[in-house]
């Protein structure tokens, strides 16, 4: 019997959370890959995330159960474009978000997760570096603007997260009686990060619920994808915690491309069947590989 080991990310349905050996973002996923003892990774995520398990795991056959699963951040990357952007700054280093495909990996120096980015680039700038960052252009703007850096930034953004709306959080915070908190992923726009008592990944907004110990009828609104709301409300039953709210005419805040790891497709991925992620060009392997690598050094 092959060994089969399962991640699902925590923007995944629920039941597929239950599915799985390993639920986190994707820093913590992409360790558990790279250490996993498996004949078949299926990864219940997005294609970035399954193809950097194949690139630190080459050896695992690695299963996307859907293969419709991609992400905007990549979708919005020409990487022919990003090639000869990163060449228009030679003297900089490119620091990469993982949300980007193999290729552009590849073309980086360091590749980033929303949880070591702000250590990884502060690093870069300690010692003299002149940075530039792709693709996330609201997580970058933010970096600028929260330390002063002045780094280029390539221009794409995550359709869910991009939706979140100062005015419409203005509004719902005026009508709030009681005290109101603002979590948010750093992929949304800046104006609502600014107005944000916490901004990190999946893991760092989980944690930070669970050590919640203000107000206990406050509040909490959460600027990120939906899934993540079901594994807040479990490790805190006690408290009040809202989807930050979107632009108006926006039907809702769920990622398409997470949804699509349907039971039955994880079940097929399980059993061997799906997208495999056989298609890496050695080279592209080998470069992406070492950009990170760095990063995992950097975070354990
Ligand atoms: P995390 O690294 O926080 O898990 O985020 C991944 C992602 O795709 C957010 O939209
Ligand atoms: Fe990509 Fe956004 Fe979906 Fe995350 S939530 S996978 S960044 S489209």
């Amino acid at each position: 019997m092959p060994r089969v080991v399962t991640l699902a990310h925590y923007y995944t349905q629920p039941e597929i959370q239950q599915m799985a050996d390993k639920v986190g973002d994707s820093l913590e996923l992409s360790l558990f890959a790279r250490d996993a003892d498996a004949d078949i990774i299926v990864f219940a995520g997005v294609r970035f995330m399954a193809e950097t398990a194949k690139i630190l795991n080459p050896n695992a056959k690695v299963i996307l159960p859907d293969a419709g699963s991609t992400c905007s951040l990549v979708t919005q990357t020409d990487v022919s474009a990003l090639k000869a952007w990163r060449e228009s700054y030679p003297d900089h280093v490119h620091v990469s978000y993982i949300n980007s495909s193999a290729e552009h990996k590849a073309l980086s120096d360091w590749i980033v997760t929303s949880r070591n980015v702000d250590d990884i680039i502060a690093h870069l700038y300690a010692e003299g570096k002149k940075v530039i960052f792709s693709p996330d252009r609201n997580m970058g703007a933010y970096l600028n603007f929260q330390h002063g850096y002045d780094m280029p930034l390539w221009s794409a953004v995550c359709e869910v997260h991009d939706k979140f709306n100062q005015a419409a959080l203005d509004e719902a915070f005026a009508a709030c009686t009681t005290a109101k908190y603002l979590i948010a992923h750093p992929e949304s726009p800046l104006p609502v990060l600014q107005q944000a008592d916490y901004v990190g990944s999946t893991s760092g907004m989980l944690n930070w619920i669970k050590s919640f110990d203000k107000e206990p009828d406050a509040v909490i609104f959460v600027a990120t994808e939906d899934g993540i709301l079901y594994n807040m409300r479990l490790a805190r039953p006690d408290l009040n915690i809202e989807q930050a709210p979107i632009y108006a005419g926006c039907q809702c805040n769920s990622c398409p491309y997470m949804k699509m790891n349907t039971i039955e497709a994880v079940k097929r991925a399980q059993a061997g069947q799906g997208t495999e992620i056989d298609y890496l060009s050695a080279s592209d392997m080998a470069a992406a590989r070492l950009p990170i690598e760095r990063m995992l050094e950097f975070s354990q």
